[in-house]
């Protein structure tokens, strides 16, 4: 159950969310912090160093992949669980992704965000967004019990 308050600031967030810049940055931090995770990522060439992540043009496009499916999270903020039903099989069934993962990702968008929105990301304001990005980790988690 969703504040209206807490509804303002997830949407102020994503408004502010420039997905060009903030989807890659997010994902290729993901790979360089969590260096496991490129394990997953076999067919999208080049992930040798810190350089070769941040340049690889696979891993900014499906950076901005990740966003465009966390804004049909935001649109449907009711029933996030049904959402992402065929999501969380695919990275169950198919892509066999360790769930933990979900949870790393998530801390490096809210990173990838402090960092853009500096002192307007107020305690309150990320306050929602882990809630919303808890939801989306459970919801993408579903599959696997
Ligand atoms: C594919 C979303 C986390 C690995 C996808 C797709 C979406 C998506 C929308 C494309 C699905 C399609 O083509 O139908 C998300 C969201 C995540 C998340 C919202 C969490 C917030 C992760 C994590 C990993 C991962 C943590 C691995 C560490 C992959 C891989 C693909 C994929 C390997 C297929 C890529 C390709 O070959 O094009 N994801 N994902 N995802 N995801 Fe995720």
């Amino acid at each position: 159950v969703w504040t209206e308050q807490e509804r303002a600031f997830i949407q102020e967030i994503f408004g502010k969310l420039n997905y060009e810049e903030a989807g890659p940055k997010a994902l290729s931090r993901v790979l360089i912090v969590y260096p496991w995770t490129q394990r997953y990522f076999g067919n999208f060439g080049n992930l040798y160093n810190a350089e070769a992540i941040i340049n690889n043009p696979m891993v900014a496009a499906h950076g901005k992949v990740v966003l465009r499916g966390l804004e049909r999270a935001m649109k449907n903020m009711d029933d996030i669980k049904n959402t992402y039903k065929e999501l969380s099989v695919l990275h169950s069934e198919k892509l066999r992704v360790d769930p933990d993962n979900f949870k790393l990702l998530a801390d490096c968008l809210t990173i990838v965000i402090a960092a853009s929105m500096r002192n307007s990301f107020t305690p309150e304001k990320q306050a929602a967004w882990q809630k919303f990005l808890a939801v989306v980790v459970s919801a993408l988690c579903r599959q696997y019990y």
